[in-house]
């Protein structure tokens, strides 16, 4: 299906994908050129999101060291939220505002880079806060103009949050997870280390690398550019545009890397090598995804992280009881492949096949199964739960998921099928328990 759907827009379908690139810099060692960078960028006075869990390590002496070698005075905020809310993202817009800083640096997971787009966006552009967020919750209102440099410094191999628009939050009173998504929230410069992530738990490596896989399958399944609604104007092509000829190279990348290195990762911290290509698939997925965009597997994770069962599964109780990014997503990713896969058979098995699925003499419409089956395999080997049904959810918890998952328009329309509140309703179930 694959050529013919990008050499022409289907009837009142987009005729243009656009690729906003991401400045990005990417080896062991990086994190020690914090300092350059920064002067590069014309800094002089930065706010230092720092992750309260790195504040200590090897990465946060590093990159203040570095700060300070090139004369650049660095405040450090690190009451960074592990869920960020509209209300922890206010208070980080104020301290922003109130410290009169040229620039940003931010050093963690997904949540400290997240905390510094949004401080950065409210402190730059002061509005009522749901003014940006995105539909339905929110207003999704333009961005008046650029915001202030912002250096983000990941520390774990993930979100992809360096490379992308996107700042994802809870808001507290709707008790929904929701996000603010627009181009001028990208950072300035990625600067991607993967020795930060040596000293990560397993369980980290083990829910931010299934993030990074369902990043790239699920932008590599999308629904097609030419497929989706052609904008308005131009202004108005979403961030998140569908699979394009850009975001498919990176994605089937990622999925490769991911398929190779993500059980070693999580098995042996010692294995330097699986940790720094995990990195490199995190860093590739985030380019691709943050272009094309994810749809079911994410969008009915929100069903699971809001709904904010007890976790329960041995090695993740820190992040109790929170559920974590990767593994609400990642649970829901077989059952909604299985029901994706009728509309893309050919891209679900080409996804299978890089994720290291044996597909040899598979026709097309066994992808969705062999993506499915090759998935759960791994989540066997790195010790997740079986299915939501071992966070706590049962039958009687769908209509809420479902009420949740499916209020997620920008990422239910790129599915590459139309989905229905009945057929949202049946992969819930279908992913209460896979073995
Ligand atoms: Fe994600």
């Amino acid at each position: 299906m694959e050529k013919p759907v990008y050499y022409a827009a289907t009837e009142g379908g987009d005729y243009a994908f656009a690729v906003s690139a991401a400045a990005m810099k990417f080896g062991a060692g990086v994190l020690a050129e914090l300092g350059d960078d920064a002067r590069a960028q014309g800094l002089k006075r930065v706010a230092l999101f720092i992750d309260p869990e790195v504040a200590d390590t090897a990465p946060a002496e590093v990159a203040t060291a570095s700060l300070k070698r090139a004369g650049i005075d660095a405040v450090v905020y690190d009451e960074i939220a592990v869920e960020p809310t509209d209300t922890s993202f206010l208070a980080a817009a104020d301290f922003a505002r109130d410290g009169k800083f040229d620039g940003f640096v931010s050093l963690g997971g997904g949540s400290t880079m997240d905390t510094a787009k949004a401080a950065n966006l409210y402190a730059t552009h002061p509005a009522d806060f749901l003014a940006y967020v995105n539909l339905p919750y929110g207003e999704f209102r333009a961005v008046p103009g650029p915001l202030k440099p912002h250096i983000a410094c990941p520390t774990t191999s993930g979100t992809g949050s360096e490379t992308t628009s996107t700042a994802v939050m809870d808001i507290t009173a709707l008790k929904v997870k929701t996000a603010i998504s627009n181009r001028m929230l990208k950072p300035t410069l990625a600067l991607v280390d993967p020795t930060t992530t040596r000293t990560l738990p397993a369980g980290v490596v083990a829910s931010t690398g299934f993030d990074v896989l369902t990043h790239a399958i699920e932008s590599y399944t999308a629904r097609p550019y030419t497929t989706r609604s052609r904008p308005k104007s131009p202004d108005q092509r979403p961030v998140f545009q569908g699979a394009n000829p850009y975001s498919d190279v990176g994605s089937l990348e990622a999925i490769r890397l991911g398929g190779k290195y993500l059980v070693r990762a999580v098995e042996n911290a010692d294995d330097h090598e699986a940790r720094h290509m995990l990195m490199l698939a995190a860093t590739m997925a985030g380019l691709s995804f943050g272009n094309a965009g994810v749809h079911l597997p994410h969008a009915m994770s929100y069903g699971v992280a809001g709904l904010c069962h007890t976790w329960r599964a041995a090695g993740y109780e820190k992040a109790a009881p929170m559920v974590p990014h990767g593994i609400a997503v990642v649970l829901n990713a077989p059952t909604a492949f299985r029901f994706t896969a009728a509309a893309a058979p050919e891209r679900h098995l080409a996804a299978a096949e890089a994720l290291g699925a044996d597909t040899r003499n598979a026709a097309p419409e066994h992808g969705g199964e062999l993506l499915a089956g090759r998935l759960i395999e791994m989540m066997r080997q790195t010790g997740l739960p079986n299915g939501t049904g071992a966070l706590g959810f049962t039958e009687a918890d769908i209509p809420d998921l479902v009420e949740r998952g499916y209020n997620q328009p920008r990422l239910v329309v790129l599915a590459p099928c139309n989905v229905t509140k009945d057929d949202v309703a049946a992969m819930y179930r279908n992913g209460l328990r896979y073995w």
